[in-house]
């Protein structure tokens, strides 16, 4: 029998604070439900009719593909929007694109740059909005990365997870909170002209406290990752940050995840994995590394025992899948 919390009913996620810690939580909790049941073959019909859009305005491979699958599986459709299908923010305003996709669909999830944006199809659309990451925030990732991290560690009591790199990005931002809302210790390592906006991480902190967990940000990544269990990174150089990326790489170089960073965590043969968003700048198979070669991360740790990056990657659609059942499906429990 799936289970999952009335509350989320119709419910928009802008960012994981939308929701509390236990309707967080419960969404985890579904998706496992829903892996185990599409492990067993069942295709369902807890989507059947429902339409969901996806506009676009940034690339995507996970979010795109999960939530088309999530839709899909269970019996509903989704249809991808980027800005020159649509008369999206140029021929017409996005209250007014809001409103028309609203009476269509029952459901939006928005992939861009803008936080406002989201908000603003939320606020006028009259249909749940999920957002699929922002410059701020990117709150579909940190669900699968919770899941992960469940489902590998088996709870998410005694766990500290490091992130290194960009401390002040949407997956860093979604992060910390998600940590902090799961009772997980976070540490940031990131240079002092990265670290995380002030207001975010006070957000962020108060939430910790209430869970008796701890937020820290070191500038030194070796005396940062001691004791952690999740070591985790993104790219330097987020989506519309291009233009700095030789900064980027200058100020990250130091932060780059390999093992001797895995080791200096004390847990190797221990609780320990690698976990990164995706997509990763591990090897020379990019246009963009096809000269430098590795950046956040080595190729010795995305190939190592230690990575759950695949697991933590199709958790993307089962998570994607449990955040449009409980806000779309008419029952709680099936
Ligand atoms: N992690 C993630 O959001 O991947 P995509 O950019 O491929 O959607
Ligand atoms: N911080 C990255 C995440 C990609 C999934 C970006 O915004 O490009």
């Amino acid at each position: 029998m799936l289970t999952w919390k009335d509350s989320l009913r119709n419910r928009s996620l802008m960012r994981l604070a939308s929701f509390t810690d236990e309707e967080m939580l419960n969404l985890v909790d579904l998706a496992e439900q829903l892996k185990a049941r599409r492990r067993a073959g069942v295709r369902g019909d807890l989507l059947k009719r429902k339409n969901i859009a996806l506009i676009f305005e940034k690339s995507s491979t996970r979010t795109r593909n999960s939530s088309i699958i999530a839709v899909r599986d269970e019996g509903g459709g989704a249809e991808y929007l980027t800005r020159p299908d649509i008369h999206f923010g140029k021929k017409e305003s996005v209250k007014d694109t809001a409103r028309v996709l609203g009476r269509i669909y029952d459901g939006i999830l928005f992939r861009g740059f803008s936080q406002k944006t989201c908000e603003e199809l939320a606020e006028y659309s009259g249909v749940p909005v999920w957002n699929g990451l922002t410059d701020d925030y990117h709150p579909t990732q940190i669900l699968a990365d919770l899941l992960t991290i469940k489902e590998t560690f088996g709870s998410f009591k005694d766990c500290t997870v490091a992130y290194v790199g960009d401390g002040r990005n949407n997956v860093a931002n979604s992060l910390m909170m998600g940590c902090a809302k799961a009772g997980v210790r976070y540490v940031c390592c990131t240079p002092r002209e990265l670290w995380p906006d002030e207001a975010v991480l006070a957000e962020a902190e108060e939430v910790a406290k209430r869970n008796g967990v701890d937020i820290r940000v070191f500038d030194d990544p070796v005396q940062g990752v001691k004791g952690a269990n999740v070591l985790y990174t993104d790219v330097w150089v987020s989506m519309g940050e291009e233009a700095k990326s030789a900064e980027r790489i200058r100020l990250l170089r130091p932060y780059q995840i390999n093992m001797d960073l895995m080791r200096a965590t004390g847990n190797i043969g221990g609780k320990l994995m690698f976990l990164h968003c995706l997509p990763a700048f591990h090897d020379f198979n990019t246009e963009v590394t096809k000269e430098s070669g590795a950046l956040e991360v080595t190729d010795e740790v995305f190939e190592s025992k230690y990575s759950k990056v695949f697991d933590e990657s199709e958790n993307r659609m089962h998570t994607i899948k449990a955040l449009f059942v409980s806000a779309l499906c008419d029952r709680s429990s099936i």
